[in-house]
């Protein structure tokens, strides 16, 4: 139902948090990513811990606490977001939402954010009813702020009346029904997309090989970013430890020979091909059926070349959108553009991976995108899932058509 949307619940302090917890715990269940702040006075009700396991993402409470050095958690929270609901929503933060105060973890972030805002107030009946706070409710309205209306019924200050916390399950429902009615045909739709991740190995003997340290988040990233914009997804994955992503299917290899049947039996009818992986540019030329023994000492290996997968893509091309990736030590830039080049390739990746802010195992990237136009465009520091989603939209905008017709 919510599949790959990003749910940024905000938390404030009232007797209802028990209830927030249910709601991540569904939201979840629905296939939402959720990610949480938490306001001082919500964890004095529950810990973040519950909703740390419950969402499997940080909590996040302190503005100054950066979990992350490379990005601002309150403006990465804030692009992240698809939605931002907050519940339950006091009569403090609707106050200080309301008049553009940002002293908090969630306020600074509500500021931040250009995603729409839900508001699900809880309180007791006569605080939702002070003049205050429908005043404050109603500047939100016309601040476009919706509200998620509290629901009349037994209420924990012993009162019985409007304040209670909708329930989790209806504020799914009109999450659900939210995204279902802005359904407009995602940019990706009735395109199949094939991408590529991790390293490749290749086997010397039973017990040993030869590989790389890709890890293959930047891929996996790719992967998930294409699926979140609509395509069919094809993952042709190396050996990694990494969570299958929702909605992509993965086909699981070992070798760069592996790796190329895998890539070419769905390159036919493929719009876009994206080449994250790092493929072994040479494997030994015998693979023994027994376990080397100890013998001399030195000793060494004779290795052959791999297939260049992409290149072969690039010779065999029929309008598929071709990117590759670079992963490079030095002279980036200018190795990049030949690779471009001599693998007829629409669109490089370029990372030097020596860069402290990126490469292989690290969960953020430092790249430039050159496309075979000529342009060239750098994207700072970032998260890789984020980079994947900006590197996309900047291809997308770039081909205006997406992908070339053919
Ligand atoms: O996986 P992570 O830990 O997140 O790290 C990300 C990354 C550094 C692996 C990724 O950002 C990256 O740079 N991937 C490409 C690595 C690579 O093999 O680069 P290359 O410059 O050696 O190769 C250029 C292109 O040719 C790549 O798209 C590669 O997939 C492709 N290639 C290379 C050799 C080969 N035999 N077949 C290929 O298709």
């Amino acid at each position: 139902m919510l599949l790959n949307k990003n749910i940024l619940l905000c938390v404030t302090g009232g007797i209802a948090v028990y209830k927030a917890v249910a709601l991540v715990s569904k939201l979840t269940q629905a296939g939402a990513q959720v990610k949480v702040i938490m306001t001082e006075s919500a964890m004095k009700f529950v810990t973040p811990l519950s909703f740390q396991v419950l969402s499997r993402n940080d909590v996040y409470y302190d503005t100054f606490d950066e979990k992350d050095s490379r990005v601002i958690a309150h403006i990465d929270l804030a692009d992240w977001a698809d939605l931002v609901v907050v519940a339950p929503a006091t009569a403090n933060a609707i106050g200080k939402i309301a008049n553009g105060i940002a002293d908090d973890m969630v306020t600074t972030t509500l500021l931040a954010t250009t995603a729409d805002v839900w508001i699900a107030p809880a309180m007791n009946v006569h605080m939702y009813e002070n003049k205050a706070v429908m005043r404050n409710i109603e500047t939100l309205h016309q601040d476009g702020y919706r509200f998620i209306e509290p629901s009349e019924g037994f209420l924990a200050c012993g009162y019985v009346g409007k304040g209670r916390l909708e329930e989790p399950e209806k504020i799914v429902s009109l999450i659900s029904e939210h995204f279902n009615s802005r359904k407009k045909p995602l940019p990706l739709q009735g395109k199949k997309v094939v991408i590529t991740a991790g390293p490749t190995r290749e086997r010397i003997d039973p017990v040993r090989y030869v590989s790389n340290f890709s890890s293959g988040k930047m891929g996996y990233a790719m992967a998930e970013a294409a699926a979140a914009l609509g395509a069919e997804t094809i993952l042709v994955s190396g050996p990694v430890c990494l969570a299958k992503p929702q909605g992509v299917k993965v086909l699981d290899v070992e070798s760069a020979q592996e790796m190329l049947e895998a890539v070419l039996s769905h390159y036919g009818d493929a719009d876009i091909v994206i080449k994250s992986a790092a493929v072994a540019d040479y494997r030994p030329a015998v693979v023994q059926q027994q376990k080397m023994k100890k013998k001399d000492q030195q000793m060494a290996l004779e290795l052959e070349k791999t297939t260049d997968i992409l290149k072969t893509l690039g010779e065999r091309k029929e309008g598929q959108l071709l990117v590759g990736f670079a992963a490079e030590t030095v002279d980036a830039i200018a190795y990049g553009q030949s690779k471009l080049e001599k693998k007829n390739l629409d669109y490089i990746i370029v990372n030097d991976v020596t860069d402290p802010g990126g490469g292989f195992g690290s969960d953020t990237n430092v790249v430039t995108l050159l496309s075979k136009n000529g342009t060239h465009k750098p994207f700072e520091a970032m998260a890789k899932p984020m980079l994947a989603k900006k590197l996309l939209e900047s291809i997308m905008e770039e081909e205006e058509v997406m992908p070339h017709d053919r």
